[in-house]
C-alpha cells in the first residue's frame, strides 16, 4: 500500500532533513541514557529522531506506516553506524509486543480518529515500564487558525488540551502549547501544537 508520505519520501533528500525534534532533548534531559533504556518512535518517517536516539545509546525500536520511511530510517541508521529495530506498521491496529522506558512521538497522533485515542493510549501505558516517560506532540485545532493549506482528509486534529487529559493519573514533566508559522506546499499558514511529557509512577 503506497501512503501520501511515500510520495513525500520519494526522493534521496531526507523531506523532515536530520536535525532532531526539540522534544528529543527533553528525553536526554529527563531519562539520560546512564542504563540501557529501550525507546519507541511512533510513526518514526525517516528516522531523524530514532536515529539520533541510538546515537545517544538507547535501544530503539521504531515503526511507521510509509515503507519508504522505513526503509530510509534504515539506511540512515546503516550510514551513521548505529542499530535501529524499525518496521512497517499503522499505529491503528498494530499494538505493543513489549515494554519500553520511552514511547515517543511527534506529529502523528492526528492519524488516529477521536474513537481509538483511548485505547490506544491505555495500551501504550500498559506497556510502560514504572518511571518511564511518554513524550507525544500532537497538532490541535485552535479557533483562530485556519486549515493547512496541505491539511490530508486522514488527519484528525486533536482538541486543545485533549491530550493532556489522558495523563491525570502520571506525573506531568513537561506541557505546552505552541503556534508556529509553517511554509509545507508553498503557502505561509500556522499551526497549533500541543506537547507532553509525562511520567508514570
Ligand atoms: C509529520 S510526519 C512525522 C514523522 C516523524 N515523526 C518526524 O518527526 O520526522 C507523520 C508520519 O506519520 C506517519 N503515519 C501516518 N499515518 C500513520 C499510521 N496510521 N501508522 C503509523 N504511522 C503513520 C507518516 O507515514 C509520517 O511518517
Amino acid at each position: 500500500m503506497r501512503t501520501p508520505y511515500d510520495e513525500k519520501y520519494a526522493g534521496e533528500d531526507y523531506y523532515w532533513g536530520f536535525r532532531p525534534s526539540r522534544t528529543c532533548y527533553k528525553v536526554l534531559e529527563l531519562m539520560p541514557p546512564d542504563r540501557p533504556l529501550r525507546l519507541l518512535d511512533v510513526g518514526c518517517g525517516e528516522g531523524r529522531n530514532a536515529v539520533f536516539f541510538a546515537r545517544n545509546g538507547y535501544q530503539v525500536t521504531a515503526f511507521d506506516l510509509s515503507a519508504t520511511g522505513v526503509e530510509k530510517t534504515k539506511k540512515y541508521a546503516e550510514r551513521v553506524g548505529v542499530r535501529v529495530r524499525v518496521f512497517q506498521a499503522d499505529l491503528n491496529s498494530y499494538r505493543l509486543q513489549e515494554d519500553y522506558d520511552i514511547i515517543f512521538s511527534t506529529g502523528v497522533l492526528q492519524y488516529v480518529p477521536p474513537h481509538l485515542r483511548k485505547e490506544l493510549l491505555e495500551d501504550y501505558k500498559a506497556h510502560t515500564t514504572e518511571g518511564g516517560l511518554h513524550v507525544l506532540s500532537v497538532f490541535v485545532r485552535k479557533p483562530f487558525i485556519a486549515r493547512a493549506p496541505d491539511a490530508e482528509d486522514t488527519a484528525h486534529p486533536w482538541i486543545s488540551g485533549e491530550l493532556f487529559t489522558h495523563y491525570h493519573d502520571w506525573k506531568i514533566e513537561y506541557l505546552t502549547e505552541e503556534i508556529f508559522d509553517c511554509m509545507s506546499g508553498g503557502i505561509p499558514h500556522r499551526h497549533a501544537v500541543n506537547r507532553i511529557v509525562a511520567r508514570k509512577v
